[in-house]
């Protein structure tokens, strides 16, 4: 039987299956320059910047649009137009970190790992004492195209050391893996609405140094991404400086009450790992095998090895488990078959569990035999 007249359950990284009090916080209307609403933005930037401890050090610009629109003001409101900018990559979102930093004029360095290696902090450290002339390093903490964590604390220390500015896209870690602005130095920290802290998509924000914004005036080569303007407008009036995404506020400031009264970034992160376990569990009783070694994957979301069978395609496996109620993930990778399993969201142990039996079903369906990888496939990852 097809729930197609149910909302299925997202297993994607955003956007992400909401609680019914986030999704009811959008059934009104507000007008952007009233002060009820700006009440609401307010709240919550405090709320989001109360998450990293960033209180007495950054402050935190909202943005409109999704992350990349947020990625994209950070590195071209903090980076100086002659600025160098060293960019870790193991994955699709930092080679998109690098393709925009590229675009926007800034001088650039890639250093790249596979896949499946995270970026070591003695690299780094190698990298900006060979080239004094990096200015900034920018480093994706969680690789959500393989849900690969790079240690974001030892890289921040190195960068720091050296007095050099650390821009971190944590869009799909902030609220869930612990980052404490106390304790690691970063001069932006970039996520969204619509991942960890279970809001819908359609903001992104960013926290900045203040000492760092108060610097950045003229940088930016975007009127609509400055983040330096949209944070004195935002100062000087409380209201947003273009149209904002009202109902994504709203109803991100309702998500953010029951991320606080759920115990905050702890407790999300228990759900996670709960989530994680849960699903790993299950699909290797099915014979599914992930892409990634546990020691460096993030609770996340989860690439795993497609079947080899014949009988196998993402797109047939993709409608099949969409029609019992569940919405996965193509992979990102070029050099093996894969596919994603999300574990964020407003869902529980229970829904990973059914997620499972829903493939479970599916594989006997499509009448798959062989679901690990051929050692052969298996040797490509490693
Ligand atoms: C690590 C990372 N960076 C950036 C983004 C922003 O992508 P988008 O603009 O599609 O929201 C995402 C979205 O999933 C992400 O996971």
């Amino acid at each position: 039987m097809s729930l197609h007249s149910r909302d299925p359950i997202l297993l994607t990284p955003g956007p992400i299956t909401t609680s019914l009090a986030t999704k009811t916080a959008m059934l009104r209307d507000w007008g952007s320059w009233d002060a009820s609403f700006n009440a609401v933005t307010a709240r919550v930037r405090a709320a989001l910047t109360a998450i990293v401890n960033a209180a007495e050090t950054h402050v935190c610009v909202p943005l409109q649009g999704s992350g990349t629109f947020s990625v994209e003001g950070a590195v071209n409101t903090l980076v100086p137009r002659d600025g160098h900018v060293l960019v870790l990559i193991n994955g699709a979102y930092g080679k998109r970190l690098a393709r925009l930093t590229e675009m926007m004029g800034r001088k650039l360095t890639c250093f790249e790992t596979a896949d499946d290696v995270p970026t070591r902090a003695a690299d780094v450290a190698g990298l900006l004492d060979r080239d004094a002339s990096i200015s900034h390093v920018a480093l994706v903490h969680c690789e959500t195209s393989t849900g690969i964590l790079n240690p974001l604390a030892e890289i921040a220390a190195v960068v720091a050391q050296r007095g050099k500015s650390l821009i971190v896209d944590a869009m799909s870690s902030f609220g869930a893996l612990p980052i404490d602005a106390r304790v690691t130095p970063f001069d932006a920290l970039i996520a969204a609405s619509g991942k960890c802290v279970e809001g819908p998509p359609g903001m992104g924000f960013v926290f900045v140094r203040k000492s760092v914004l108060e610097r950045c005036a003229g940088q930016s080569t975007s009127l609509a991404l400055d983040l330096h303007d949209q944070w004195v407008y935002m100062e000087k009036t409380t209201q947003w400086r273009y149209t904002p995404p009202t109902h994504v506020v709203v109803a991100l400031d309702t998500a953010l009450s029951q991320f606080q009264e759920q115990g905050g970034q702890p407790a999300r992160l228990a759900r996670y790992t709960a989530n994680y376990r849960t699903l790993i569990a299950g699909m290797a009783e099915l014979g599914f095998r992930p892409f990634l070694d546990p020691r460096i994957q993030a609770p996340i979301i989860v690439t795993f090895h497609a079947p080899p069978d014949p009988k196998y395609g993402f797109k047939e496996f993709y409608e099949r488990v969409r029609d019992k109620g569940f919405i996965l993930y193509p992979g990102k990778l070029t050099r093996v078959e894969t596919f994603r399993v999300g574990c964020i969201g407003a869902i529980g142990p229970d829904e990973m569990r059914h997620a499972v039996n829903a493939m479970r079903d599916v594989i006997t369906e499509m009448g798959i035999r062989q679901v690990s990888p051929r050692d052969a496939a298996a040797r490509v990852a490693a």
